[in-house]
């Protein structure tokens, strides 16, 4: 018998012919409201740092901050996560800064919130920034305290909720932490601020030049005792069914890219959003190999965003999303 193409019945390439086509038949979309922008903010009032590893991407002076978030709001980019960079004479062994009600940076989000009033304004609960030992939990002997942890990132976390951001994010997998937040937030009256867990986060190389940003990177060891395991999908699952149970509003997968199955497993297995962090290692990857010129930087990029969604993800946290939403508006 002789293969005769004239017999095919089914062509998926004639659903491809054109572009009205096979914009009408596309499945996934991305729009600028999907985008979440990392910001590092510096204590200084201006001030632009640029970071080598994190090429287009700079430590701000709070009020220049204020200014890119604008341009960035205006531009359709409804929400902005916020990490603090602390002077290394501030950190120390139990992360006291943390907690301190009379920090600048609590009087910088309140600046922030006053400056950006429709914004989505999310801040990241973890000890790391904050501790000399770069760890995102309280240490002894050597060991990361899970529960001696919760009460003071609950602290940490109602400091945050009451200078009026919109949702704190818990990046430290301790076990518990957003309960833990959830009761300290309603007893105290933030039964509104909203609790973004990070539910499935590896311990993955690819936070290397986020930790040059902040110059966060643990001092001794690794983070394999409480981050996951990047061998385990499964896993997330259970991460992620109890952050909800816990009182998570949305759980966040992190990293992003090489981990497009778990954002899948996770939107099957919530019902709450799903989040997913492009970290600051799969930035650099885009940008150092665009400027190589490996390939072309919109194009990795525009592709790169919209697999996240077509893997599930509602949000996306992202280095490239004032780029992004540049070349969505035109
Ligand atoms: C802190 C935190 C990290 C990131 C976000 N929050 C680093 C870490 O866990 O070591 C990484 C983000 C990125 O790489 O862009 N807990």
């Amino acid at each position: 018998m002789t293969f005769n193409p004239r017999q095919l019945a089914r062509r998926p390439r004639r659903n491809r012919r054109s572009v009205s086509l096979r914009e009408m038949v596309a499945e996934t979309d991305l729009r600028c409201s999907n985008l979440v922008w990392p910001l590092f903010i510096l204590p200084t009032e201006s001030g632009r740092q640029e970071i080598a590893t994190l090429p287009g991407q700079s430590r701000w002076g709070w009020r220049d901050a204020i200014e890119e978030m604008k341009l960035a709001f205006d531009l359709g980019i409804p929400g902005f996560a916020l990490f603090p960079v602390i002077p290394e004479d501030e950190k120390d062994p139990v992360a006291s800064q943390a907690t301190n009600a009379k920090h600048p940076y609590l009087r910088i989000l309140r600046e922030m919130r006053r400056a950006l009033p429709g914004a989505v304004l999310v801040t990241d609960i973890a000890l790391d920034p904050f501790s000399s030992e770069g760890h995102d939990g309280l240490v002894k002997d050597g060991r990361i305290l899970n529960d001696e942890t919760l009460e003071v990132l609950a602290r940490m976390a109602l400091l945050h909720a009451e200078t009026g951001i919109d949702m704190v994010a818990p990046s430290d997998m301790m076990d518990g932490r957003v309960a833990a937040i959830r009761q300290t937030l309603d007893q105290a009256g933030f039964m509104e601020t909203g609790i973004l867990a990070y539910a499935a986060k590896y311990a993955s190389s690819f936070y290397g030049p986020f930790r040059d940003a902040l110059g966060s990177a643990p001092r001794f060891g690794d983070k394999k005792t409480y981050q996951m395991d990047f061998r385990n999908g499964r896993e997330a699952g259970l991460e992620a069914r109890l952050d909800v149970e816990e009182g998570a509003d949305i759980v966040m997968v992190k990293p992003g890219l090489p981990y497009l199955d778990i954002v899948a497993r996770l939107k099957a297995a919530v019902q709450v959003p799903v989040a997913v962090y492009n970290v600051s290692g799969e930035y650099a990857m885009i940008k150092l190999a665009a400027k190589a010129g490996a390939l072309n930087e919109k194009n990795a990029v525009m592709e790169t965003l919209t697999a996240f969604r077509r893997a599930g993800a509602d949000i996306i946290f992202t280095y490239h999303a004032l780029d992004a939403a540049n070349w969505l508006k035109n």
